[in-house]
């Protein structure tokens, strides 16, 4: 089985978009990290990137037939800035019932205020925040063990 990786808006700017919030990695990192943990718990990896909303729905959408098919076992979703501001991701991860675990490199309750709410946790199976590009793997992990327990 497979799983998903979404990325959002900006985050192909990691590495040299605010290294002091975000660190030095670049989005070349986070996938190489994500193939690395993949790969030995035995899974594929599908692992993608979009500054568009609507193209993150297309792929939430496209993704829960695949769980329920057994071909992946759901999604690590790094939604950026659309975490704070997008109901229509709320409403497609809801409407596909599709395991996600939010991930955010930075803590982002210990930033600006408007980062403090998240349309993506109430739909969320687990959140995993501040923990730099590592909460990438421990997604995946966390999704494995999930998936194995049935
Ligand atoms: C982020 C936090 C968001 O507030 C921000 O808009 C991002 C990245 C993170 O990974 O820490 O683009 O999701």
């Amino acid at each position: 089985p497979s799983v998903l990786v979404l990325n959002g808006p900006n985050l192909n700017l990691l590495g040299t978009r605010k290294p002091e919030i975000y660190g030095s990695a670049t989005l070349a990192d986070v996938e190489s990290l994500c193939r690395g943990t993949a790969e030995r718990l035995g899974l594929d990896v599908e692992f993608r990137q979009s500054n568009h909303e609507g193209a993150l729905i297309d792929w939430i959408q496209e993704e829960g037939p695949r769980v329920k098919a057994g071909e992946s076992i759901g999604a690590v979703l790094n939604a950026g800035a659309f975490t704070h501001t997008s109901v229509a991701l709320h409403d497609a991860i809801e409407s596909v019932e599709l395991p996600v675990i939010e991930v955010h490199i930075s803590n982002v309750h210990r930033r600006e205020p408007f980062r403090h709410h998240s349309y993506i946790s109430p739909v969320a199976t687990g959140i995993i925040v501040g923990l730099g590009i590592a909460g990438y793997g421990l997604a995946i992990t966390a999704l494995h063990e999930r998936a194995a327990k049935g």
